[in-house]
């Protein structure tokens, strides 16, 4: 029995009405956020595209963002099998080639690389390379980099701390602003997530998730978004 795919079915049945509610209000300012990633499908990618996602959960929000653009395929991987059923679901709204893949994304985008039988238009990962640790991101940023055409784009949404902001400072932080402004949650979602946030969670800063981008060859980074709170970012990391 793979463990990590084990804790992620776990995690996702405990945790997924509780995130629905952090997404339903908005709390994570996933609107803004795929709003951006929609402006820049459709400005960035005006011909047929394909797209890979990290992570993708339920996908309901990348659906959002696919509305009313050229993509032509698109990869979903996720560890739950029970969110890729609601993603593939979510999915059907978009008429483009689909594949999705119950794995962890370590595993996978070191599988396609050494296949060396598909490229993307755009990686895309939102809320989930905080889950592996700095040297598993290294090299998840590497394979990106093989996996992606000429000027394709790596989109990385995700959680980051300030710079000097060590783990420790982010969590309370992070913690502080969700008992203050997350009201909707009960007290057992708010437990749920504070639990997840304090076991799981490692943000990088931005300029150590650059570095890693510039190691392995990307020519220029920028942030299209950083949410109120200062807590997470839209970083768009070019071939
Ligand atoms: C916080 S949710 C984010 C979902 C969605 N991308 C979003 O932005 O709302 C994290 C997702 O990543 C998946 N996940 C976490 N670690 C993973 C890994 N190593 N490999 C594949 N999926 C993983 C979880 O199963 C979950 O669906």
């Amino acid at each position: 029995m793979n463990t990590l795919k084990t804790q992620s079915d776990d995690y996702f049945k405990k945790n997924w009405e509780t995130y629905q509610k952090a997404l339903a209000n908005n709390y994570m300012e996933h609107q803004e956020i795929y709003g951006v990633l929609h402006k820049l499908l459709t400005d960035y990618l005006q011909t047929p595209f394909s797209l890979l996602e990290l992570g993708c959960g339920d996908a309901s929000l990348t659906v959002q963002a696919l509305l009313n653009t050229t993509v032509a395929s698109y990869t979903g991987i996720d560890l739950s099998a029970a969110a890729l059923e609601i993603a593939q679901h979510n999915m059907a709204q978009i008429k483009c080639e689909q594949t999705f893949i119950e794995d962890d994304i370590s595993k996978v985008v070191e599988e396609l690389t050494q296949n060396r039988k598909q490229s993307f238009d755009v990686v895309m990962t939102s809320f989930v390379l905080h889950h592996l640790n700095l040297s598993q991101k290294d090299k998840v940023i590497e394979q990106v980099s093989h996996l992606l055409k000429p000027k394709g784009v790596f989109v990385l949404i995700d959680i980051v701390c300030k710079e000097e902001e060590d783990r420790e400072h982010f969590v309370n932080r992070y913690l502080e602003n969700m008992r203050q402004n997350w009201t909707a949650l009960s007290s057992q979602d708010m437990s749920i997530m504070e639990n997840h946030i304090s076991t799981f969670d490692f943000p990088e800063t931005q300029t150590t998730l650059y570095q890693l981008a510039q190691k392995h060859n990307f020519v220029h980074c920028e942030c299209l978004y950083q949410d109120t709170p200062e807590a997470a970012q839209f970083l768009c990391i070019y071939k």
